[in-house]
């Protein structure tokens, strides 16, 4: 039993794992429409055994956070891009969209309903929200459902890194974690699962997690674990994979028009061939649970290759960690759109 309550809660030792709050939004699409949808306090799916989720993985979902500001009002970080995101998983799955701004308005309602979840400010923690939609309803052939859940529940989970930011290694995997026209640039759980065993052999190893290559030719980085890749070149360059089977991270596109117009570093989406690691003095993970993990070396076959450094954070990667949490958590004037409060 879940005994954990806001007021017993010790916000500064959150790790990124479940915690039950009070209220979920659930909204229930059928005969071609989404209900109205509403807050409810239970957090459990009754669902047809024939649910498409359950069987041809007709599902998607979406990860975002709602920060505590010093004034103690709320921000959400650019939340339309995830309404938008979720809808490209929609359409890749044949799943029915959902407005996006009904999506903000109820994740809004669900930080509102869980307000005493939120972490307070100065300890680094956020309230997480997990969007998520399913195909259900009595199926069995495989085709898309004609019935849909979609539903926003939300979990307190701490600073990624405690007592600061730290590099760690990772594994260059020979597994795939989606195929060239696959799904890869959808966040539907297909790709997760494809990842676990990958992740299970990297951890089992040491290392944080496993860095793919593209699945066409296996030369060049695309994703790092759940996260996307960049790096810094010797000459000041912010580079970041470009590539159909990317998720594309709403940290990334943050951090590449922060890198241009904070930084004023010069930016480059583009092949980044495991071949020219060296051009890289710094290099990192970037997404929405750890911000930036920063990489300190890269395990490539039989090669260890070290960035900036095994126990120190580059200054480039420090510079925009800095800026996007300052941003997130209110302390930082945002780039227009971007903070939404709740
Ligand atoms: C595979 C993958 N890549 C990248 C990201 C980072 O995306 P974002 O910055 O939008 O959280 C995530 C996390 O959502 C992910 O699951």
């Amino acid at each position: 039993m879940n005994e954990i309550t806001p007021e017993t809660i010790d916000w500064e030792n959150l790790d990124f794992s479940y915690i039950k709050t009070d209220y979920r939004f659930i909204s229930k699409y059928k005969d071609g429409k989404w209900d109205e949808g509403e807050l409810t306090t239970d957090n459990q799916l009754h669902i047809s055994e024939g649910s498409t989720a359950l069987h041809y993985g007709q599902q998607c979902f979406e990860g975002m956070k709602a920060y505590r500001t010093e004034d103690g009002s709320i921000n959400l970080f650019r939340p339309f891009e995830n309404a938008k995101r979720m809808n490209n998983s929609c359409e890749r799955l044949l799943m029915a969209p959902y407005p996006e701004d009904k999506f903000v308005e109820a994740v809004k309602e669900v930080v509102r309903a869980n307000e005493e979840w939120v972490p307070p400010y100065g300890t680094g923690a956020s309230l997480y929200l997990r969007p998520f939609m399913i195909g259900i309803g009595d199926n069995v052939g495989i085709k898309a459902a004609d019935e849909y859940i979609f539903s926003i529940f939300a979990t307190p989970v701490g600073s990624y890194f405690k007592g600061g930011m730290k590099p760690s290694n990772f594994l260059v995997s020979t597994y795939d974690r989606a195929a060239p026209r696959g799904t890869g640039a959808a966040k539907v759980g297909g790709n997760y699962a494809a990842s676990l065993l990958p992740g299970k052999e990297a951890k089992g190893r040491s290392f944080s997690d496993a860095v793919y290559l593209d699945p066409e030719t296996h030369t060049k980085i695309e994703e790092v674990g759940a996260a996307n890749f960049f790096g810094i070149t010797k000459d000041d360059v912010f580079v970041t994979p470009k590539s159909p089977s990317i998720l594309p991270s709403i940290t990334k596109y943050s951090l590449l028009w922060l890198a241009e117009n904070r930084l004023n570093l010069k930016t480059l989406e583009d092949d980044v061939y495991i071949k020219d690691i060296d051009q890289f003095k710094e290099a990192g993970a970037c997404g929405t649970a750890a911000v930036i993990a920063p990489i300190g070396g890269l395990q490539i076959e039989e090669d260890f290759h070290v960035f900036y450094s095994e126990t120190e954070v580059g200054p480039v990667t420090k510079r925009l960690y800095n800026e996007l949490t300052g941003i997130q958590f209110g302390e930082i004037e945002a780039p227009d759109g971007w903070i939404e409060k709740v």
